[in-house]
């Protein structure tokens, strides 16, 4: 079977991984409601007046290569690399929280075994990344990067450190909120979602640029986590609950 694959399909094959559906099982996936993602054009964020299409935008069916995807085998997932607090010889500094949820598609149900990776600012809201030079400090205990796959009933946990806001260059005195960046794999090509999850009541979400992006409220607020007591841990953790869906008409809005 692996010699009918060429390509990045052989690729995929080669390196453990699979399609998951045929020719004969081509469902396409819903499109997004109007202003429940991130419009392309948002001047407020500077970035996006350079990134976004001067053209209009060319509809393309769902076709195999976009309900098809790689299917990630456990053998590749290390265990331990969904608790970022213990990648290094001692604990880092900042708060303790747990980062926990369902992934779901479009119609409710779980997304088993499928990729997250997640990547974030240390406490003091701090890159460890060349490009990031504010002046923070580094945490040699935190480098802030995590992977996890989903069990069979879609549901994920992260335990890391509550991010620290950080400034950027956008405009004069900008601050990004706390925020913990998602990249998800989904079922499908289609399914691919890169997105940010932040703090209930931080107070710097009305003025960031990004988060604002979404248009319509209810999207947007689908990116904010909720304090959840199932999560928490006694006198170790708070626990945020932050549920992911890939598409449909309440998908999680992706990052501008
Ligand atoms: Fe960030």
């Amino acid at each position: 079977m692996r010699g009918q694959f060429v390509g990045l399909e052989g690729t995929l094959h080669r390196r453990g991984l699979r399609k998951r559906r045929t020719m004969a099982n081509l469902p396409g996936y819903r499109r997004p409601y109007p202003g429940t993602q991130p419009n392309h054009l948002h001047p407020p964020y500077v970035s996006s007046i350079k990134r976004s299409p001067s053209l209009p935008l060319v509809y393309l069916p769902h076709t195999l290569s976009e309900v098809t995807g790689p299917v990630f085998d456990s053998s590749l997932v290390d265990p331990k690399a969904c608790d970022l607090t213990r990648q290094h010889h001692g604990e880092p500094l900042g708060e303790r929280i747990i980062v926990s949820g369902r992934v779901l598609d479009e119609n409710g149900r779980p997304v088993p075994e499928t990729l997250i990776e997640v990547w974030q600012a240390n406490a003091a809201g701090r890159y460890f990344h060349k490009v990031d030079q504010h002046n923070g400090p580094l945490d040699p205990n935190f480098t802030g990067c995590g992977h996890t796959l989903t069990d069979a009933n879609g549901h994920y946990r992260f335990i890391t450190i509550r991010p620290g806001e950080y400034p950027w260059k956008n405009h004069y005195n900008a601050w990004r909120p706390a925020h913990i960046h998602f990249s998800l794999f989904g079922p499908a090509f289609a399914t691919r979602l890169v997105t940010q999850m932040y703090f209930p009541g931080d107070p710097l979400l009305p003025y960031d640029p990004i988060f604002n992006c979404t248009a319509d409220e209810k999207a947007r607020n689908r990116l904010i986590s909720t304090l959840d007591w199932e999560f928490t841990m006694h006198e170790h953790a708070l626990g945020y609950r932050f549920d992911i869906i890939l598409s449909g008409r309440h998908a999680t809005p992706w990052e501008k």
